[in-house]
């Protein structure tokens, strides 16, 4: 179904980009929700990813620090370009914010008005693993997460939708219901 969203999104977005392999910042920033790169005339792959999006945990409590770990698995070869994004499992939109991003490598994107709630790479530099920290947000609860990335191997190479195991939401009181602020409880 998600995929399916996507091939049709691909009809959709045309961006076009000079630089090989590049994702857009910007108020409108196509990819936010295709997570598609700017290579219009390109599918993405339907094989096995041969890339890995994984956590340094499998659950998380508002306010918490998630390191996100992406990695060419066994003997693939490098990747050159990268979009991740936490999104609510089953939803389309990106929750918390990347802390920390190195702008010499990376650089945050700005998606549904949110700062550095999705991050690419900034250079096309072969990369066979990097890690990135993610920062729950402190007033939401929006449920259980998994992390969402696309990974580019060449212009024509690339695999969307790979996704991390869930990350489960815990430590919110009962009384929230997901996607609730805790300052409109009724
Ligand atoms: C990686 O390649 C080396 C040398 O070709 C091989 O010995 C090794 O088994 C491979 N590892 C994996 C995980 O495929
Ligand atoms: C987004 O990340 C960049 C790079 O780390 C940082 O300079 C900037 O302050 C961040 N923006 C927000 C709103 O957190
Ligand atoms: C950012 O990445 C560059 C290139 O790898 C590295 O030289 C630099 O030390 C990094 N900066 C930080 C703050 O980690």
């Amino acid at each position: 179904m998600f995929f399916r969203i996507l091939l049709l999104s691909l009809a959709v977005f045309a961006l076009s980009a000079n630089r090989a392999a590049a994702f857009s910042n910007g108020l409108v920033a196509a990819s936010c929700e295709s997570m598609l790169p700017g290579h219009s005339t390109f599918m993405p792959q339907n094989s096995a990813s041969p890339y890995t999006v994984s956590t340094s945990m499998s659950y998380y409590k508002p306010g918490d620090s998630v390191t996100v770990t992406l990695e060419a698995a066994g003997n693939s070869s490098a990747f050159l370009g990268f979009m991740l994004q936490a999104r609510v499992i089953g939803g389309r939109v990106p929750v918390g914010c990347f802390t920390s991003i190195n702008s010499s490598l990376y650089q945050g994107l700005d998606c549904n008005n949110s700062p550095n709630s999705s991050v690419s790479h900034q250079s096309a530099i072969e990369k066979t693993q990097l890690q990135v920290t993610w920062e729950a947000p402190l007033n939401v609860a929006p449920g259980d997460i998994m992390f969402c990335g696309t990974f580019v191997k060449n212009y024509q190479l690339f695999w969307v939708a790979v996704n991390s195991p869930p990350v489960k939401m815990v430590g919110v009181p009962s009384s929230f219901e997901p996607g609730m602020r805790p300052d409109h409880q009724h």
